[in-house]
């Protein structure tokens, strides 16, 4: 048999085509946010504004999906699960997917006029920056296929690279259009800050491509720190002059203001940590040079 008849078939078949129930599972639950969003709106449950609404959920998950599969690598390697691998290009993929139906969306709501589409995306600065990273997902997602993996060789991964460029532009695109707004965004930059700073990290600090526990645990802390501080800095630019950097900083140490995204953040890093110290103990990381990295 060729390698290219042996290649994956169905995308639950793992490289051997037998079913991967991770796989099939994670394949599945791809299509739940669309699809609430599709019931959401034949029942009349998106609100006021359901076209609107509908473009915001899409959005919402493009972003999410997009840091889903840059914590694919390090959680893989926290938790020493190796098939991990299997799902990241399946959820880079569906980041793509729902891009486009934001897109769409946004087109429908322009009623379908094509001058205006182009326009505004020229005019204002929030969809300039969301068209650019909609192309370099669209580069992205061209060149997923086995066939390009392998034409690409080393090519490859240098060009996938550019979602690390792709994510801060969807995360100030997400920023700019959410105004005063600024609460999951925030939680979304400071994962970002976690994510890029275990690849910084990693690379100086890994162990048999591993970062040690005690790193992880530093790491959480400082991007902890540094979302409190970026809100701290959020808070006195828009109100200025009535906010002070500790009243702004103490609300991450009451529930005056809700939880605040730096507790969040916190939390994350801590059920990384916890879930990476437990994996340990069951089972302690191979001796031999593991492919984590
Ligand atoms: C990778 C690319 C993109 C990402 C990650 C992204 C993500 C998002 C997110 C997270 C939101 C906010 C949802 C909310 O607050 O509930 C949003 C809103 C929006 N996006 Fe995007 N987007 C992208 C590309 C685009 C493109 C190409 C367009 C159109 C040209 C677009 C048009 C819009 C519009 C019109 C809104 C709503 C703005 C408002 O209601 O004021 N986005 N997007």
């Amino acid at each position: 048999m060729t390698s290219e008849k042996r290649a994956v078939k169905y995308p639950w078949n793992d490289y051997s085509r037998k079913l991967s129930p991770l796989k099939l599972t994670v394949f599945i639950a791809l299509f739940l946010p669309a699809g609430w969003t599709a019931i959401a709106f034949v029942t009349g449950n998106l609100g006021a504004r359901p076209l609107t609404e509908a473009i915001h959920q899409q959005g919402l998950w493009t972003i999410r999906l997009i840091l889903i599969a840059l914590a694919i690598t390090p959680l893989r390697a926290i938790l020493q699960w190796q098939r991990l691998i299997l799902v990241r290009r399946m959820v880079g993929v569906a980041a793509f997917a729902y891009v486009m139906l934001h897109f769409a969306l946004y087109i429908t709501d322009e009623n379908f006029n094509l001058v205006t589409v182009a326009s505004e995306i020229v005019k204002r600065i929030y969809l300039t920056i969301g068209f650019t990273a909609l192309v370099g997902l669209s580069v992205l997602a061209v060149t997923s296929t086995d066939k390009m993996v392998r034409r690409l060789g080393r090519k490859w991964q240098n060009l996938h690279r550019l979602v690390y460029v792709i994510c801060v532009l969807g995360l100030i695109h997400y920023s700019m259009q959410s105004k005063l707004e600024q609460w999951e965004p925030t939680i979304a930059d400071g994962i970002f800050v976690w994510l890029m700073g275990y690849r910084l990290l990693a690379w100086k600090f890994a162990v048999r491509g591993r970062l040690p526990l005690p790193w992880v645990a530093g790491l959480g802390v400082a991007a902890t720190i540094l979302t409190a501080f970026g809100e701290a800095v959020y808070f006195l630019i828009a109100f200025a002059g009535r906010v002070t950097l500790t009243t702004a900083l103490g609300t991450n140490f009451s529930l005056q203001l809700g939880v605040r995204p730096a507790v969040v953040v916190a939390a994350f890093s801590l059920i990384v940590l916890v879930a990476g110290i437990a994996r340990t103990r069951l089972a302690p990381p191979p001796r031999g040079r593991a492919r984590f990295a």
